[in-house]
């Protein structure tokens, strides 16, 4: 495929805005470098080409993997957007386009971000198959990307933020601010929980181990793994609905609402003040 070096935007008040891609989107921006410490932007890019080759590993199979839970939770997600035609929606950590193709079948213009250029394909490829023609893909880690201030209507992402270190997670949902106009929506779909602290994330850890030994030995495999991943934070850094609400507060989010959709997964939606 041929690799973009820039995507045009058209907003639907007036103008085309061009967003010029970086050459290395493993690079974390300049302004970043001056104002984090070494480590931490070290951990950001070891966090993203890690996630880059895992996603890029199961682009073919990840169709295929129907988890029902995620999948109602994104149809929630959807739910509670209220996408119009014409809208200027971004759909971050977008994968096959589970949500980014929905929103373009609504007559959205979609911006469907991923770190992985594989599943960027096989988004682009479904987009053309069913003849949409408004959905980009764009190649770049969440935490690189920048669009424009207030030119973006909704900025929505499912199974995706919990990938990211804590202090990207902030990051990302005060940049979304910023991308917004006024009124304009946030929504966070996710797993959830934290590292065993509440009743509720105990009966989660434990749910998830039952059904994992159902399944014999590969399945006392998976929880060792999974297990080490989650105590360690290691891929799966997942935070409660109440963290989330946190930070979307904090950024100057108002109306908060936040929707347990799935013992594991909730959904968490606020507006930028404004019309
Ligand atoms: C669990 S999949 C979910 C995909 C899609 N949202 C869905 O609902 O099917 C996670 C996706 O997040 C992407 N991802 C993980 N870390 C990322 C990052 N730092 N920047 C951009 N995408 C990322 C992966 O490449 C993968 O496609």
């Amino acid at each position: 495929m041929l690799r973009r070096e820039s995507v045009v935007i058209t907003l639907r008040n007036e103008n085309e805005v061009i967003l010029n891609l970086p050459d290395d989107s493993t690079k974390v921006p300049d302004e970043d470098v001056t104002n984090q410490s070494w480590r931490k932007n070290l951990r950001t890019r070891l966090s993203i080409r890690t996630q880059r080759r895992k996603w890029g590993g199961r682009a073919d199979t990840w169709d295929r993997h129907n988890d029902v839970g995620m999948s109602n939770v994104a149809a929630r997600a959807i739910e509670m957007a209220d996408v119009r035609p014409g809208m200027v929606c971004v759909d971050l950590g977008c994968g096959g386009g589970r949500l980014a193709l929905l929103l373009a079948k609504s007559g959205a213009t979609v911006i469907g971000v991923d770190v992985s250029d594989a599943m960027i394909q096989r988004m682009e490829s479904q987009a053309e198959s069913e003849g949409i023609g408004t959905l980009t893909g764009m190649v770049m880690p969440i935490q690189n990307l920048s669009l424009p201030d207030e030119s973006v209507d909704l900025v929505i992402t499912n199974y995706a933020l919990h990938h990211l270190l804590d202090a990207d997670k902030a990051k990302v949902v005060r940049a979304a601010y910023g991308w917004l106009r006024p009124g304009g929506q946030l929504i966070i779909a996710d797993m959830m929980l934290g590292r065993g602290a509440t009743a509720q994330d105990r009966q989660v850890i434990a749910s998830k181990i039952k059904i994992m030994a159902k399944k014999g030995l590969p399945g006392y495999w998976r929880i060792l793994k999974n297990a080490g991943r989650f105590l360690f934070r290691v891929h799966e850094r997942p935070i409660t609905p109440e963290a989330w609400s946190r930070l979307f507060e904090a950024a100057g989010f108002v109306n908060l609402e936040s929707v347990n959709v799935v013992a594991e997964a909730n959904v968490v939606k606020g507006n930028k003040p404004g019309n």
